[in-house]
């Protein structure tokens, strides 16, 4: 007989659960045999005391029997996604899936909401007008087969155990868990079916791992764990102590992904980003002159046309997700100082968007699509008194009068250049 206070035990004293018993942990926790409080007080206990290999093996293939799981082995072409670990500004899902499909990879991808101050891929989609982005699982995976690309939120249908143990996660301080990460991410990543995942793992002032160091574990770790579960993962580590790209928020980056795929207006950061996750995936397809590839996507429009068709697919209307999601008020934060710029506080800059309607406090939190930001310079570059440097809009004319004074506690300027930092740390 399973016995959940015994099981829970095991892990408070820092012993090894025994074979099979985090399976049943889960199969009765979704039979509701398992209360909530018992899995919050395993979910500590884990905090504290982590997951061996062959532990965090059960937990996560217990999350992933949950649900269903997809299979595209009939199809002709590498099975590959990418994941970000969230930041500010950060819509290479946006991009880098499009380039994909364009290069004969298939991208089923599974993304999340905004959490924190950091952006979410599935609301951002949603400021497109009418876009569907909770469709069932035979559905999407037909958008996949047909059209190389279909960008989801996580369903019932897919790891449920997940999304039951996250929303627990979320309210007992037990979500920066190593351990509860890996198995969080790569259980998803493995019910899409996919071969090959490339991770993002964002490091800086905007991110949620703040060193290079602390980066480095999760991305060890989370690559470990795919690996281990015949995903081909890589991982790069890039820098996220400026939004970006030229913007951050809701509609305002689909506008500039869409720009991007175009050609048009491409921030160079943001290339360098799309460009090496981009060229990872394709070698690890096994093809070759990756960058060819690349240039080639954007600049004969294919990437774009997938990315248009995919929208259209999940019924999504472009045409007039432009005039809707114009924002009535803006405030343009101009320098008070000449000299460079030194510094941004990019989390205070997520929270400043989350504010002012860009995100949630709570679940049920209405998210206004209009909101977001420009942003003119980046570290190190020059500014001259005066000049604007940050343009930041949406529908609440209260909400943008109040942004004025916080700005200067977000942006900062000095007389000398800063040490140059690597945009992609680890390579
Ligand atoms: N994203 C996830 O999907 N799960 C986590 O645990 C953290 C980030």
């Amino acid at each position: 007989m399973f016995n959940p206070y015994k099981f829970i035990e095991t892990k408070k004293l820092g012993l090894t659960h025994s074979p099979n018993s985090i399976n049943d942990f889960i199969k009765y926790f979704l039979a509701d045999e398992v209360e909530n409080s018992q899995m919050s007080a395993w979910l500590m206990a884990v905090f504290f005391n982590g997951l061996n290999n062959l532990e965090l093996n059960e937990y996560v293939n217990s999350i992933i029997s949950s649900g269903k799981q997809l299979n595209f082995s009939k199809l002709n072409g590498f099975i590959v996604d990418k994941h970000s670990t969230g930041g500010v500004g950060d819509k290479v899902s946006l991009i880098a899936g499009p380039i994909l499909a364009a290069c004969n990879c298939y991208v089923p991808m599974i993304v999340g909401r905004s959490l924190a101050h950091t952006g979410g891929t599935l609301d951002k989609l949603e400021t497109i007008k009418g876009y569907l982005g909770n469709i069932d699982i035979n559905q999407f995976k037909k958008n996949v087969i047909e059209n190389k690309i279909s960008i989801v939120g996580q369903s019932k249908e897919i790891c449920p155990a997940d999304k039951y143990i996250y929303s627990i996660r979320d309210i007992t301080s037990t979500i920066d868990s190593l351990p509860l990460i890996c198995a969080s991410i790569i259980s998803k990543k493995k019910a899409e079916g996919i071969q090959g995942l490339v991770l993002d793992i964002k490091v800086g002032n905007g991110a949620f791992m703040k060193t290079t160091a602390h980066a480095k574990k999760l991305g060890k770790a989370l690559t470990a764990l795919g690996n281990s579960l015949e995903i081909n993962s890589q991982y790069i580590i890039s820098d996220m102590n400026q939004p970006l790209g030229k913007s951050a928020g809701l509609w305002c980056e689909i506008e500039e992904s869409i720009n991007f795929l175009q050609n048009k207006n491409i921030d160079k950061y943001l290339y360098k980003v799309v460009h090496e996750i981009c060229s990872r995936a394709l070698k690890m397809s096994g093809q070759k002159e990756c960058d060819k590839l690349i240039s080639k996507a954007i600049e004969s429009g294919k990437a774009y046309e997938i990315f248009e068709k995919m929208v259209k697919t999940h019924k999504g209307d472009l045409k007039s997700s432009y005039k809707e999601n114009i924002p009535k008020y803006k405030y343009t934060y101009n320098s008070k100082k000449s000299g460079y710029l030194s510094g941004i506080d990019t989390e205070k800059l997520g929270y400043l968007l989350l504010e002012i309607g860009g995100g949630r406090k709570t679940t049920n939190d209405k998210i206004d699509p209009s909101c977001g930001l420009h942003i003119n310079k980046k570290i190190n570059d020059k500014i001259d008194i005066g000049e604007p440097i940050i343009e930041i809009f949406g529908n609440s004319k209260t909400k943008i009068d109040s942004v004025e004074k916080i700005f200067d506690n977000i942006i900062f300027i000095s007389n000398k250049k800063n040490k140059e930092k690597r945009l992609i740390i680890y390579e």
